[in-house]
């Protein structure tokens, strides 16, 4: 039997709880088809407050060798921002070159989106965020720091290799997804003339090669105004870095929150990790009120990137029963279920 090596981050807060109902659904799924070897990793805010450490190389070397990383959540309230958050979840995305984050908008039946008079048939959009580059790099740096003539300079890189590769996935996702073969780029080529000059230059390069995907362009504000107005024409949108972080927040919220949505941080042919989106959320933590549906889709995505795709099917039209029939709201401690019992009823739907 095929056995997968993965590595698991529970992480922080309501990170561990969700990531044990994410395996539980896992592990129900892969009874008599495949057999997933789990490596728990500590990494995280309370590892870091022990030991000073947030993200060893040493660690990096030996996460190269799993077959995908399953995170929970990295973010601890009693650590100064930035430190976890580049230390550990954008080392790890730069350092394993996991240049694409997929993220997709999905309204589920049975789940209230704030948008109105829209059902699941309007909200059905996939985000291929460039995850590598852009204001993500780190480039940049203070003159005069503290003085009154202190400058700060924060650049956005973007690489003719970073740009293409991104795209080229795009392209190629649009295509398999195969729902309206749409790709919209969305950058702001009125503001931002030379990043967004590269994007949309490459972007009608690359679209020759696949003459069968439509394109499409929207500036990254009137892309936030669409998706509110009109979700349905988005079949998968690509984006930079930054403006791809803002608009999957707003993605997470039309599609019922941040207890259902998940990403996957991919390098095509390296190891690929995959998280629910949402956060730590410290004030639910040990509380077994925090929704693990996010965690669990993402489990699925996980297992559709190691080529399970059934399974990976399986799983989701599992998590769709649930949010139809069973759960009262997607929200922490509304859901009329505790943690546990909702990863219970989602592993009862996949054996
Ligand atoms: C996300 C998060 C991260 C990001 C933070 C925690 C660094 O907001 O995954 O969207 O900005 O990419
Ligand atoms: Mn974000």
């Amino acid at each position: 039997m095929k056995i997968y090596n993965i590595a698991v981050i529970a992480g922080d807060g309501t990170g561990p709880e969700v990531i044990r109902e994410g395996l539980k659904v896992l592990d129900a799924a892969s009874i008599g088809k495949f057999k997933l070897a789990l490596t728990h990793f500590p990494f995280g805010g309370e590892h870091y407050q022990k030991t000073g450490e947030t993200l060893p190389d040493s660690a990096i070397q030996e996460l190269r060798k799993f077959d995908a990383i399953y995170l929970g959540a990295i973010g601890h309230p009693d650590v100064k921002p930035g430190i976890l958050e580049k230390g550990v979840l954008l080392k790890l995305r730069f350092s394993l070159d996991q240049y694409i984050n997929l993220r997709p908008v999905k309204l589920y039946p049975g789940v209230d989106t704030p948008l109105k008079n829209k059902g699941p048939e309007h909200i059905d959009f996939v985000v291929v965020r460039e995850n590598t580059e852009g204001l993500y790099c780190g480039a940049g740096g203070f003159l005069k720091k503290g003085t009154a003539d202190e400058v700060a300079i924060q650049e956005s890189i973007n690489s003719r290799k970073g740009v293409e590769r991104c795209l080229r996935y795009a392209f190629e996702y649009t295509r398999t997804r195969n729902r309206q073969k749409k790709l919209t780029l969305c950058g702001k080529t009125n503001v931002l003339t030379f990043a967004f000059d590269l994007w949309e230059r490459t972007f009608h390069e690359v679209a020759k090669e696949y003459p069968d995907v439509k394109t499409d362009y929207a500036h990254v504000d009137a892309t936030c105004m669409w998706m509110v107005k009109n979700p349905e024409w988005f079949d998968v949108i690509v984006t930079d870095n930054m403006f791809g972080d803002i608009i999957t927040d707003l993605g997470a919220m039309i599609q019922g929150g941040m207890g259902i949505a998940a990403g996957g941080n991919i390098h095509p042919k390296g190891v690929s990790m995959f998280e629910p989106i949402g956060g730590s959320a410290p004030k639910y933590t040990g509380q077994n009120k925090i929704n693990p549906l996010a965690a669990i889709c993402a489990g699925g995505m996980m297992l559709d990137i190691l080529d399970e795709k059934e399974v990976a099917q399986k799983i989701e039209q599992a998590v769709m029963k649930v949010t139809k029939e069973k759960l009262k709201s997607l929200s922490a401690g509304q859901m009329g279920y505790t943690t546990t019992q909702v990863g219970d009823l989602v592993a009862e739907q996949v054996v």
